[in-house]
């Protein structure tokens, strides 16, 4: 089984990747990342020291660059001579499966200028999808099943909830308000039309909001971990009764390799923990997990059309598949904290010139 992973240098990639090398000695991985401002090698330096190293192939590549992602399915890139071992199959496509990763992932980036987004969201699956239709529609139609393209979305294609609405199904209709989750529904559109039209045997997957070691700290939970082990003020948006449905990242990994490779393909699994918390309960939690004063939380400028709430029913992957998450918000939270207390090398780096030029822009003098 040889997996292509489309942004594995990410925050979720990265912990996915380490999940299947760890769980799956049978499974050789492909990255492929742009190594945009998000994307980090160092996520995967532990790798190194392992086993599982060798079955573990980085390429640096744009998932919009058409050649690239031909020749990754072809078995023509040059990776594919210098490892003769990715090539186990006779003829066809060396890939078996693909989960994709890459995109532009922070709303507040797509607020302020929204073409990378749609470059990468919309056209890079594109480009992905098309790829996997033209390299594995050469096969026997038997041996279809044995290709998979799970396509990792975002319950933020739904919308917002408010406080007593029903939660999200896969079949709620999808009413995007940020750019950024424009981008992904019509990521997700555009791979269901290739299942629709050419029956490539693609999964959606739609998850609520991941955190955990390793997420850059533009998102909300590392940003106030990091800024309040400076004693830098948190930034809390509006007023702070935003609700979001918080997942550890590995149990959302557990869910995707768990659906890889029991999901029915053409099918769509919410997955999300159940864990409602709204912003200000968060903030709050945090720093009193970290012996830090309330006080340093700023209620500031509203994100523009900032969704209320997000919350999903996970009824088909618990049912059809058996997922359960490990770990609840409280003991998430504490791992997550720990990790960046004992990590500052790996967030003061990122937490850079250009880090704090982008800052301003969002959050003005705060
Ligand atoms: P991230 O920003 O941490 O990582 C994105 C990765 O994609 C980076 O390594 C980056 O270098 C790479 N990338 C960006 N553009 C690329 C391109 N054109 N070609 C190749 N690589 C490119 O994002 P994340 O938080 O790990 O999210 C990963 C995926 O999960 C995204 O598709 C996101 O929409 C989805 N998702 C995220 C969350 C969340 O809470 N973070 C929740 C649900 C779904
Ligand atoms: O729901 C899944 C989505 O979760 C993913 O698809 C996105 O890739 C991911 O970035 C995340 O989107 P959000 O916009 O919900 O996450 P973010 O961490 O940016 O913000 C979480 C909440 O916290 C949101 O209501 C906005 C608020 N917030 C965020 C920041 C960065 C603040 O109050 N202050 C902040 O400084």
């Amino acid at each position: 089984m040889i997996l292509l992973v489309t942004g594995g240098a990410g925050f979720i990639g990265s912990h996915f990747i380490r999940l299947v090398l760890e769980n799956r000695p049978s499974y050789r991985l492909i990255n492929l990342d742009k190594l945009t401002y998000s994307g980090n090698l160092e996520n995967l330096a532990d790798l190194a020291a392992h086993e599982a190293a060798k079955r573990y192939f980085f390429v640096e590549g744009d998932i919009c660059d058409a050649g690239l992602v031909r020749s990754l399915f072809s078995g023509e890139h040059p990776l594919f001579d210098r490892h003769p071992e990715l090539r186990y199959r006779e003829a066809g496509s060396p890939i078996s499966a693909v989960v994709h990763f890459a995109a532009e992932s922070h709303v507040d980036r797509s607020i302020r200028d929204a073409s990378a987004f749609f470059r990468t969201n919309a056209e890079g699956t594109r480009v992905l999808v098309e790829s996997a239709r033209i390299h594995w529609g050469i096969e026997p139609p038997a041996s279809k099943s044995l290709y998979r393209f799970l396509h990792v979305s975002t319950d933020e294609v739904y919308g917002s909830l408010e406080p007593n609405d029903p939660l999200f199904r896969e079949d709620s209709p999808l009413r995007p308000n940020s750019p950024y989750a424009a981008s992904k529904a019509a990521s997700d559109l555009t791979v269901l039309a290739y299942v629709h039209t050419y029956g490539l045997p693609a999964i959606v997957t739609r998850c609520g909001n991941n955190y955990g070691p390793n997420q850059h700290p533009e998102k909300f939970i590392p940003l106030f971990i990091t800024n309040a082990l400076e004693d830098r003020p948190l930034p809390l948006y509006g007023d702070g009764r935003q609700v979001r449905d918080w997942i550890y990242v590995v149990d959302h990994c557990r869910a995707l390799l768990l659906i890889l490779e029991r999901g029915l393909a053409g099918e769509i699994y919410n997955i999300g923990a159940g864990e409602e918390r709204a912003n200000r309960e968060v903030a709050e939690l945090l720093v009193l997990t970290m012996n830090k004063s309330t006080d340093l939380i700023r209620s500031v400028r509203d994100r523009p059309g900032h969704d209320r709430r997000y919350a999903l029913d996970v009824t088909r992957l618990k049912s059809a598949l058996g997922w359960k998450p490990e770990l609840s918000f409280a003991e998430g939270v504490k791992a997550t904290v720990g990790w960046y207390q004992s990590h500052p090398e790996w967030w003061k780096r990122l937490k850079d010139q250009a880090f704090w030029a982008y800052y301003r822009e969002v959050y003005g003098s705060v």
